[in-house]
């Protein structure tokens, strides 16, 4: 009896008590390494995070914007009891993003998991990996200037919208800009026409701006690292909630495409003359059969589009606006440059007409650095680094402001000052490589860069080929509140006038 008793006690130790003191350890060492740095006041299983939710809604992108300053280059955060480490200095984030193996997102992206999954936004490893390879060819060149037809018809329709506010003393053209590109993203990703710009108020629109405030909300919840703990809040119910609303929708869309699919059959999507209209969802369809992607694997990317091509687009429009219409000279120059090329026709815009807007495409890198609206990306690392002679232990997040990066005065004198000279060829080849990475870089860069490049240019072009625009409010005065992006709270006020 002794003896079983005996053997008892040691099998429980070995299931029990071992792992404890394993971690115990793992949280030591990570102890010992994330405590050396400097941050905010934190407290066991709270974290430090929770100081900005008691921080008013409108004034929290105020404060989190603050850190760096005030705690240099390198510092740390607890989000609950996970800890973060943050960085700015190109060479720091060189190291981190350039690596193969550092490929995991950071934990703190955790609350986006049930809509996202392990889609290519927040897998990981060698899944990631795989779906990276499949998924590259939808946005090749030849891919993306089959979407050219639907960017036109949706600025066509967001300057008809604007046409009705010439001569008001104010219009908001944030909403609209929104409606267009979500209007663009469900057209290209799944073929749908929701027509949001005419209908605002359609549910799956309004579920997923929900569902993105709350997980974003969840992100800094004490408890929101712990799925059962959160699980009982009334917060999770709504997230449900608006997912419900989000899965049911993308569901029958994505049934109704596969039946079109396969009565089209499959070779014709492989043809490539036949590429021109197909969307996202095709060629998720099309590679199902050849690389056995699950319905459920389609259902992850196509959210994944609709999540990371919508704020983008429309960010980098509604952004650019902000900074030439509150700087007429560089307005007055993109103006002379479009109308160099369209000697004040309205044609629909091609794909090569982008190549003759040098000065568009520095305006809106210069838009992308001083309005760095994705300002953080995060890493959860597999292995330990070290940074400035500092470990930083496995299993720890890595959060990289671009916005400090893109406003660091060593690299970006007067940062505050908007100059799109700045992205003059032979002044951005003396920076460093990863001073200018609103992308990203490194393996995990940005997939829809040129999508969202182009998409953006040919709104612009619409816009300012007819009007020209006035901004009532001084960028600085904008408040921006932190939803993964950054979005203006209040809209962006502007006046129209109508040109020629
Ligand atoms: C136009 C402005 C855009 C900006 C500034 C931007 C920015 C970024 C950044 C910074 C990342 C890296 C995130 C990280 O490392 O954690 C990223 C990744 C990603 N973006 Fe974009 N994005 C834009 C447009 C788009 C568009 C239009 C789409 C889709 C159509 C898109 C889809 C994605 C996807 C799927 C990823 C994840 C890629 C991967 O990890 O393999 N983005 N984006």
């Amino acid at each position: 009896m002794d003896l079983i008793l005996a053997g008892l006690v040691v099998t429980l130790f070995f299931i029990l008590v071992l792992p404890l003191f394993k971690l115990y350890g793992k949280n030591k060492f990570i102890h010992k390494c994330i405590d050396v740095l400097p941050g905010d006041k934190w407290y066991p299983l709270v974290g430090s995070s929770y100081s900005l939710l008691r921080t008013p809604v409108e004034d929290r992108w105020d404060a989190m914007s603050q850190k760096h300053s005030i705690f240099g280059p390198i510092y740390r955060s607890w989000y609950g009891p996970k800890p973060s480490v943050h960085i700015y200095k190109p060479e720091h984030i060189q190291k981190l993003l350039k690596s193969q193996t550092q490929i995991y997102k950071g934990k703190n992206y955790q609350a986006f998991t049930s809509w996202l999954g392990q889609g290519l936004m927040l897998g990981g490893g060698d899944y990631w990996r795989r779906h990276r390879k499949i998924i590259r060819p939808a946005f090749y060149a030849a891919i993306l200037d089959s979407y050219m037809d639907i960017f036109i018809k949706h600025a066509e329709n967001v300057v008809d919208v604007l046409d009705k506010h010439v001569g008001d003393d104010c219009v908001d053209i944030f909403p609209y800009l929104n409606q267009c590109a979500l209007d663009i993203i469900a057209e290209t990703a799944m073929g749908v026409k929701i027509d949001f710009l005419k209908n605002p108020s359609s549910e799956y629109p309004q579920a997923i701006t929900n569902y993105a405030l709350l997980a974003v909300k969840r992100m800094f919840h004490p408890i929101g690292q712990n799925e059962f703990l959160y699980g009982l809040t009334e917060d999770a119910k709504h997230m449900k909630m608006n997912l419900d609303i989000i899965q049911k929708f993308n569901k029958k869309i994505i049934a109704d495409r596969k039946l079109l699919y396969q009565q089209n059959k499959a070779d014709e999507f492989h043809d490539s003359d036949s590429k021109k209209n197909l969307t996202f969802l095709d060629l998720l369809l099309s590679y199902q059969e050849s690389d056995n992607f699950t319905d459920e694997e389609i259902a992850e990317e196509v959210n994944t589009f609709m999540f990371g091509g919508q704020d983008t687009t429309s960010l980098t429009v509604t952004y650019t606006l902000l900074a030439i219409g509150n700087h007429p000279h560089v307005q007055k120059r993109l103006q002379e440059e479009i109308d160099s090329i369209y000697n004040g026709q309205e044609r629909p815009v091609t794909s090569d007409d982008f190549s003759k807007m040098e000065y568009m495409e520095r305006v809106i890198k210069e838009t992308l650095r001083a309005y760095n609206f994705v300002p953080y990306i995060s890493r959860s690392l597999v292995e330990d680094i070290e940074i400035e002679g500092l470990v930083i232990p496995k299993d720890v997040s890595v959060v990289v402001s671009l916005y400090d990066l893109h406003r660091d005065p060593d690299i970006y004198p007067e940062p505050e000052k908007f100059d799109p000279d700045r992205f003059l060829p032979e002044i951005s080849a003396k920076r460093h490589p990863y001073a200018y990475i609103p992308f990203s870089a490194g393996p995990r860069n940005c997939i829809g860069q040129n999508f969202g490049m182009k998409n953006a240019k040919t709104v612009i072009t619409y816009i300012l080929r007819r009007y020209n625009v006035t901004c009532l409010e001084k960028p600085e005065d904008i408040k921006k509140s932190y939803e993964i992006v950054l979005k203006p709270q209040s809209g962006l006020k502007v006046r129209l006038e109508r040109r020629h």
